[in-house]
Formats: C-alpha cells, structure tokens, sequence
C-alpha cells in the first residue's frame, strides 16, 4: 500500500473559490476533514457561510452577464475541452485524492469515478455548440421561433458518495448550457470539488463561472438554496434535505432538480443465470460499501431458488477483501464517518430485532476507520424497517416472492422509485416488467450501470425528480423564450 510519490495527490490548501480568486471564508474559520479509512485528518478546509455564499453568487451572476454569457458557444466548448484535457493528465492525482477523502477503494475509483467525470465533461463540452432554437410556424402574419437560453446562476449541491462524479453530472452540463455555478460540495468530501476548481481556471475558466464554497448543509448549503439569486437548484443527497431545499426554494420559485434515495430491488427469477446473478446481487449492495443511491440493497428472490442464492450470497461476502482504501487489493473501503457507522449499524441491530436472520457480517471490523464487515439479511419480510427504510451502508436484505405478479407488487411497496433490475431468461416478462417497475432506470441481467448519455434520476417520493446526464439534463439548465414577429404591413 506504498504510494508512488507522483501519485500523491497535492491536497488542495482548502480556500474558497470565488470569482476567480481563492479566499478565506468572511469569519475565518475552516473545518477539519478527515481519512475514513483510518479516522485521522486529512486537511483543513474553510468554512464558507452566508457571506462568503452571496459573494459567490454575485461572482457568478456577474460572470454570467459577461466574459461566460457573451463567449461564443464553440469557445466555451473550447475551453471546457482543455479542462477534459487537465482531468486526463491529472487522473491518477484524483483517484487518489478523491479515495482518501471518500473512502473509497483505489481501484473502484480508477475504474468508475474519474472517467465517468471526464466522459461526462467530454460529451457535455461537445454540446455546448449544438445547442439551437426552433422556429414554430404557428401563424401566416408572423415569424414565430423558440430561443433556447441558459437558465443563469446554478447552485449545485452533492453529496459525499460520489464527490466529483456527482459534481461533474451538474457542473458540466450547466456550463455547457451557459450558465455559471456556485458548487457546494459535501462537508465529508470537499477536496477533489477545490481541485476542479483548480483545474477549471487552469483550462481557460473565465473568474467567477465555477465557484467552489465547501461548508456545512445547514449553513453554506442554506444560504445558497434561499439566495434569490440562484436560479436553478441542483440537489443530490437526503430525501429529507431535498424536502426542505424544495419548500424553501418555493419562496423564490427558485427551479430546483433533486436526485435522492433508493431502496432499489434486484428481483432474481428461478429460470436466471444465478452465478452472474448473484455476483451482480452482491456487487449491487457491496460496491462503495453500500453507499449508493441505486444500491441494490433489497435482493428479491423467487421462493424456489431462496435458499440457494442465499448461500452463494454468503460465500461471496466472506470472499470479499476488507481494507485501506489505498490498498489495490480492498473490494470493500470504509463508511464515510463514524456517524454514518452508527446509523448503519443500528439498522443492523434493528434488522435483529425484527426478525430478520443475520446470514453473514453485522460487525464493525476492528482496525482505525469505520468499517462494517458486507452483511446479509435474510427472511426479510416487507414491512420491516430494513426493507422499506434506506441504510446507505453495505447491508443486503434478501426477501422471496412466488411469482412475477408477487414479485412486482414487492418491488413497488417502498416510497422509491430510482431502480430496479431483473434477472431472467423470458423475453416477455422483461417487457413487461420493465414498464411497470417504479423506477428511472430498469436493469436486465445485469446491475448499477450509469453511462453519461443515458438519463438518471427517480420517478417521484423519495428518490426525487428531475433527471441528470444524457440530453435530458441540457433541460435542467436551458429554458426555451418565444420571439413573436408580426409580418403584417
Ligand atoms: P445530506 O442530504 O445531508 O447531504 C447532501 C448534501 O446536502 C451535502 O452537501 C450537505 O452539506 C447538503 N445539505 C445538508 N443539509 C442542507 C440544507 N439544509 N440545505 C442545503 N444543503 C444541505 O446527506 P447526509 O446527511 O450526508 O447523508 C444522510 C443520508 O442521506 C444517507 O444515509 C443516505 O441515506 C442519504 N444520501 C443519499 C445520497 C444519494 O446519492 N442519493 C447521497 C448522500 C446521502
Ligand atoms: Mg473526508
């Protein structure tokens, strides 16, 4: 678990970014950030709040009525390009910056995190310049057309599972469309959001078009989501904060985006490659150690075939590599933060409790940082807490059905909606399915794929609504104004 040196990521000195320039928050305090893998501080970062917020939104307005709002649009490709470039060269740097501060396995990261950041800034620098218009022949005494204009100053929000993934799904396509962004990245994992910022003025970045204000969710997170002047919210987190951040942007009617939680069920037929099956099954709940939106965390199980997966779903746990993050060898990094530990593992002691059958894991690994060893529920039976209410940790609850119609009243029993897989060799059943699962995204044999040019959000309650990536999410940031042009002499 030496790191070679050039992979040692600079840590950014944790200023604020705003207009260009990087600065202390208004009051001068900073917060501590830390290593989840093993609970020691990784740097400090300050700790923006309603002042330093309202400077970076004015930043950004500013920005946005000149050097950003009056660029050509290929020259905003141009530059967002060069900013790909930067990403590229300073990949490794990343995965390991963002794995430090994440907690999350090197390999994971290498693989996942940093090209899907960079694809994403790649195919949305492409859009910038075939954004366009239409004219809408609506009456012979007039040119009718359609503009398709930025929507402003965007305020994005994330979450600490993903850092710069989720930053990279609204920052790129909002700068593409012409907008400028205050990013407020989480408390838990502000670092690799500085060094994008870093990045983006070394590629050419007009000041003030990307600003970067780490701080607290109730402090520089509610200060942005009330400034009148932020015109479109882009959230992903908590359905609870997402809640708030909806009533409260309603006094400005400011547009807001969310993308929350999931309790996704992975729904296995008795007629399924159980091997890839049950190795997706396991994927689906273990990757990130559990801390993902779309985490497969209800398996759904055809009654005739119980039994069977879940003691492939066992062997598998124990075969999974527990440790550093910086180790090439870890399956399975730590939970973000001691707090995040306790939550999850009270969702252990509640899935006891209840009833459900603890088949593999349920305790905190002993070593520094806040592991869980990858545990599996089974007997899950649906009305209890582990089987409706979102963990976020690497916690399975493996639930059975007797048949397609059983099976689809399950998966649609929780208040979210954002995905769902099947496993099964019939045709059929797939089509029909997939149209009645509640879900934004509908898996086929097979698990967790994301791909930048296909649309990802959920279909309502507590998985949120609004859609990120794909065409879908040029929508978030453009808003289309009619021109009505009499021709009459
Ligand atoms: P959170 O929703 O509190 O944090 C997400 C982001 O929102 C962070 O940047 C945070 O600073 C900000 N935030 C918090 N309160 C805010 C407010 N009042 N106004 C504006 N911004 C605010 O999530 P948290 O507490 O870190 O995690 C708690 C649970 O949320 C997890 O256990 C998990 O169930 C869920 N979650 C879901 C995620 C997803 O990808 N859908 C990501 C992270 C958490
Ligand atoms: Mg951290």
């Amino acid at each position: 678990m030496t790191v070679a040196q050039a992979e040692v990521p600079r840590i950014p000195d944790g200023r604020l970014l705003i207009g260009g320039r990087w600065l202390d928050a208004a009051d001068g305090e900073r917060f501590v950030v830390e290593n989840p893998a093993t609970g020691k501080p990784l740097a400090e970062v300050c700790r923006a709040r309603d002042k330093d917020v309202a400077k970076a939104v004015a930043a950004a307005r500013e920005a946005y009525e000149g050097a950003w709002g009056t660029m050509d649009a290929r020259d905003r490709g141009r530059i967002l390009r060069r900013l790909v470039t930067l990403l590229e060269n300073h990949s490794e740097e990343l995965v390991h910056l963002e794995s430090l501060d994440g907690g999350k396995p090197l390999k994971a990261t290498r693989r996942q995190d940093l090209p899907a950041v960079i694809d994403c800034f790649d195919y949305y620098a492409g859009w910038a310049d075939k954004l366009k218009g239409d004219v809408v022949p609506a009456r012979s005494d007039a040119l009718t057309y359609l503009l398709r204009e930025p929507v402003g100053v965007v305020g994005a929000i994330v979450p600490w599972n993903f850092p710069l993934m989720n930053a990279a799904w609204k920052v790129a396509p909002a700068l593409a469309c012409g907008c400028t962004v205050v990013l407020k990245p989480a408390e838990l994992t502000p670092l690799s959001a500085l060094r994008l910022g870093e990045l983006a003025l070394e590629a050419g970045l007009p000041d003030g078009v990307l600003n970067v204000v780490p701080g607290f969710g109730t402090e520089a997170g509610a200060a942005l989501v009330s400034n009148p002047g932020v015109d479109k919210i882009s959230f992903t987190g908590s359905p609870a904060v997402g809640r708030w951040i909806m009533k409260t942007a309603a006094e400005n009617v400011t547009r807001v985006g969310l993308e929350l939680g999931g309790k996704s069920p992975n729904i296995i037929f008795e007629d399924a490659d159980l091997k890839r099956a049950v190795a997706a099954a396991s994927s689906g709940i273990f990757f990130n150690a559990g801390q993902v939106c779309s985490a497969g965390s209800r398996i759904l199980v055809q009654e005739s075939i119980k039994d069977e997966v879940v003691e492939a779903l066992v062997e598998r746990s124990a075969s999974l590599a527990v440790g550093d993050t910086l180790d090439e060898k870890t399956m399975l990094g730590p939970i973000i933060s001691e707090k995040q530990l306790d939550k999850v593992q009270a969702y252990v002691a509640v899935g006891q409790s209840e009833g459900a059958k603890l088949v593999a894991g349920g305790n905190r690994v002993s070593r520094p940082g806040y592991y869980l060893e990858p545990t599996v529920f089974a007997n899950v039976d649906e009305h209890m807490r582990i089987a409706r209410e979102e963990i976020f940790g690497p916690v399975a609850a493996v639930m059975s059905f007797k048949d397609e119609q059983d099976a689809l009243r399950l998966a649609n029993s929780t208040t979210y909606s954002l995905a769902a897989a099947i496993w099964t060799k019939d045709v059929t059943r797939v089509h029909r399915l997939a149209a009645k699962l509640s879900a934004g995204t509908v898996w086929v044999n097979t698990y967790g794929h994301t791909d930048t040019r296909l649309p990802w959000g959920g279909s309502g309650g507590d998985s949120g609504i609004g859609r990120d990536l794909g065409e879908a999410a040029l929508a978030n940031y453009t808003e289309t104004k009619t021109i009505w042009v009499n021709l009459r002499q």
